[in-house]
């Protein structure tokens, strides 16, 4: 509960916040903008605030996003100040990026398209060229294939829920809570597997966990070697949830045909197994203004009423 009654706030945002969620501020007694002094609160979507000073005036901070990682919680926890984030907000956002991963890498359309860029020549030779190599981008399609997902959160259950849908089989796995608690899915998802188990009968693995102490690396040499050879994986969460160098050892054994991950990395850049993108999971339109929308009302409820939700 912020320590006095005030009725007049200052938020600071430290990234660009959709407008339909500042807006949400009453103009009358909130003063919102990015060079404010001595704010009440701070709103941040990625800027890493771990090594900032924070001023004594901050009551609470809202992340526009689900991880926050990129916050000294436990820290601003001992201040007594509460930290919001938007759990489920953009979940839809990163499912689809995923479904988009997925299909890229079970296709090959990166490597194809990196191949069509090296050609040269009027039309029909350019056809000529690709009908004479594209049997090497020959793919595989979805339904039967296996889905590993491990993180059975918000998105990890909509990934779950497109998977079925496209008539993947999908087994599920999370660290943190028991399967049959996650599920409101088909009785083969809801069976408990060992994360072992799930490493070795997925032919595509996806994780969707928080980056935390016991999950930085939970894909790592060991459990590289746990799966079956070709496997897709996919990386949607936080880069060191994936131990990279351990993917570069995989891809060049064949257990992993392809990684795709959502963050740029040196490491893995330019290599041809791999697609990084520059953390585009929650980055539409609709996942802004959602975080964005939530994150203000938990703000508002915060300082005007001291209510705590979603925190
Ligand atoms: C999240 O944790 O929800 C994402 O990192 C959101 C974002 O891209 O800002």
């Amino acid at each position: 509960m912020p320590e006095n009654q005030k009725t007049n706030f200052k938020i600071l945002t430290l990234n660009q916040i959709s407008p339909l969620g500042l807006g949400r501020f009453p103009k009358d007694n909130y003063k919102v903008g990015a060079d404010i002094m001595d704010p009440d609160a701070i709103v941040v979507r990625s800027h890493n605030m771990q090594n900032m000073k924070i001023a004594k005036s901050v009551l609470a901070i809202g992340r526009a996003g689900a991880g926050t990682n990129n916050i000294p919680v436990y820290a601003l926890s001992e201040r007594g100040i509460p930290v919001f984030n938007t759990p489920g907000a953009n979940a839809n956002a990163v499912k689809e990026l995923v479904l988009a991963g997925l299909l890229l890498a079970a296709r090959n359309l990166l490597p194809a398209l990196r191949f069509v860029e090296t050609l040269q020549g009027d039309d029909d030779t350019l056809h000529k060229q690709a009908e004479s190599e594209k049997k090497r981008f020959s793919g595989v399609e979805l339904p039967g294939r296996t889905l590993g997902i491990i993180g059975l959160g918000e998105i990890g259950r909509l990934v779950a829920d497109a998977a079925i849908k496209l008539g993947m089989k999908v087994i599920g796995y999370d660290p943190n809570i028991t399967v049959e608690s996650a599920w409101s899915l088909s009785a083969e998802v809801k069976k408990a597997h060992s994360i072992e188990a799930l490493l070795r009968n997925s032919d595509f693995i996806t994780v969707h966990v928080p980056l935390l102490d016991t999950t930085r690396h939970i894909i790592n040499e060991k459990s590289i070697g746990v799966m079956k050879q070709n496997t897709i994986v996919l990386n949607f969460s936080r880069n060191a949830i994936v131990d990279e160098d351990a993917v570069l050892t995989g891809i060049a054994s064949r257990k992993i045909k392809f990684y795709v991950c959502d963050f740029p990395s040196q490491k893995l850049q330019h290599q041809e197994s791999v697609i990084t993108l520059p953390h585009l999971g929650a980055s539409t339109q609709e996942a802004e203004e959602n975080c964005a929308v939530m994150v203000v009302n938990q703000l508002i409820d915060y300082l005007q009423n001291g209510n705590i939700t979603n925190t």
